[in-house]
């Protein structure tokens, strides 16, 4: 028994590690996170998280679930909105890192790949939610082909659902197709907590209709 909880200490300090010294997580971020990640209460783990605008409003509007926001801020040629969201980050300027911690108990955000998100923070039986929004598509490919590996049920509740909002119908791409076998794909969710997208995201210029939910078939 003794052996079960220095290993599960060993990992949690190795997971604090890895988002300190490889991310450069503040180190109040990281010890939220992992509150948040272990108080009991219902928890979404977002991929991508961006702006984090829509995620600052889900939190504000559900405080019983628990939101840990995770993106790769990192520059991208060509894209000036990932440049701005990572000088946003480091600097703590991003919506979810200035709203005052009274009013978002619930939300975190953390500065991580999607990959080590799952492979090497969660800890085990820790997420009821996966929440991808608006990821482009090869990034969708790449986090479903590791979302949807057999083995990340280890960092799932047993309730786990995994809610995907594409920018387009999931039907138009065969390699997401054939990545969602053995899945059960739900009907599209008109809001993803209490959140229309096209109301608060309006650069985009897209709405939540091709929202999906994923459980195991
Ligand atoms: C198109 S943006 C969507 C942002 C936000 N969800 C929204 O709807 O406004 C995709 C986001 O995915 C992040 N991203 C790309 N590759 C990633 C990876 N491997 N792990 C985590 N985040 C990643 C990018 O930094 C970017 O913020």
């Amino acid at each position: 028994m003794e052996e079960t909880n220095d290993e599960t200490q060993r990992r949690l300090e190795y997971s604090k590690d890895i988002l300190f010294v490889t991310y450069k997580n503040p180190k109040s971020a990281i010890e939220k996170a992992f509150s948040l990640f272990q108080d009991g209460s219902p928890n979404v783990l977002e991929i991508g998280g961006g702006n984090t605008i829509q995620t600052t409003l889900m939190a504000l509007g559900n405080p019983d679930v628990n939101f840990i926001t995770t993106d790769i801020y990192a520059d991208r040629p060509g894209v000036p909105e990932y440049a701005y969201n990572t000088a946003q980050w480091y600097s703590g300027k991003l919506l979810a890192q200035v709203n005052p911690p009274e009013r978002t108990r619930n939300l975190s955000v953390l500065r991580v790949s999607a990959d080590d998100a799952l492979q090497k923070i969660a800890p085990d039986k820790s997420i009821n939610k996966i929440l991808i929004v608006h990821p482009e598509l090869e990034v969708l490919n790449s986090i479903l082909t590791m979302v949807l590996r057999p083995n990340v049920e280890s960092v799932l509740r047993p309730d786990w659902e995994i809610i995907v909002k594409p920018y387009k119908p999931i039907s138009q791409n065969k390699r997401t197709e054939q990545l969602l076998r053995g899945f059960m794909v739900g009907d599209h969710l008109d809001e993803l907590y209490g959140v229309n997208l096209s109301e608060h995201v309006p650069k985009s210029g897209v709405s939540n209709e091709h929202a999906i939910s994923l459980t195991k078939k």
